[in-house]
């Protein structure tokens, strides 16, 4: 009898633990492409915010905001953000309290790339630490454009739609929103332990808004 509720309280301390850890793949719901308020009346609520509450967003929430920053949809792989020559040589991190995850367009889910709480390192403000969703938005800067120059432009016309789309979907659901280029960018890349092609544009926190 003892060894037996020895053993319960094992399986469901072991529950617990597995439950805290963060999971390797989250699938993500598909998104409600019925859902939100008209489009002209997203465009006169779209604005920056910086009053984050650090509630966690439901699965569906957070569904809707990368389909909007990067989600597939057509069946040649197009997405709801036009890249030059349809190079798609932007890829978005979403970094949550317990992990930095790789959004994968073609599987709509999340995939953890390290464990650890990193928000702190998506910008200089405070809201960083403790927004639910921070997206960091990196390019392959060589894949597209013939210079430097041409490069960055088109690196920042496509971090540019995406966080639109996403400044439009939070104006759609009462949501908070701000891109953020002021961070540390070497150090969010050797977090991420990037490339040398490869560049963070832009952050973007997304939340309930603070009280
Ligand atoms: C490229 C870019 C970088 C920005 N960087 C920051 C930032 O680091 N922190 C911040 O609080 N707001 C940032 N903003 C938000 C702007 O301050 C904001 O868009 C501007 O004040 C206009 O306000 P609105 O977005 O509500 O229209 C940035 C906006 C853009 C387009």
């Amino acid at each position: 009898m003892k060894k037996r509720t020895l053993a319960v309280c094992f399986l469901l301390a072991s529950g617990s633990l597995l439950y805290a850890a963060p999971q390797k793949r989250i699938a993500l719901p598909k998104p409600d492409l019925k859902a939100g308020k008209p489009l002209m009346e997203c465009m006169a609520l779209r604005r920056s915010s910086r009053s984050f509450s650090a509630k966690e967003l439901p699965p569906q929430i957070v569904s809707e905001v990368l389909f909007s920053a990067d989600g597939i949809t057509r069946k040649d792989g197009k997405k709801t953000v036009p890249t030059a020559r349809n190079k798609q040589n932007q890829r978005i991190y979403a970094f949550r309290k317990e992990g930095i995850y790789l959004y994968d367009p073609q599987k709509h889910a999340l995939e953890l790339v390290f464990k650890g709480d990193f928000r702190k390192y998506c910008g200089k403000q405070d809201f960083h630490a403790y927004a639910p969703l921070v997206l960091v938005f990196v390019s392959d800067m060589d894949a597209v454009g013939n210079t430097p120059e041409l490069q960055a432009l088109y690196a920042g016309n496509h971090s540019g739609s995406a966080s639109q789309n996403v400044y439009l979907y939070a104006a759609s659901r009462g949501l908070s929103t701000v891109v953020c280029g002021l961070l540390d960018r070497e150090r969010l890349k050797k977090i991420l332990k990037l490339e040398k092609n490869q560049m963070v544009i832009f952050s973007q926190p997304v939340g309930y808004p603070g009280k």
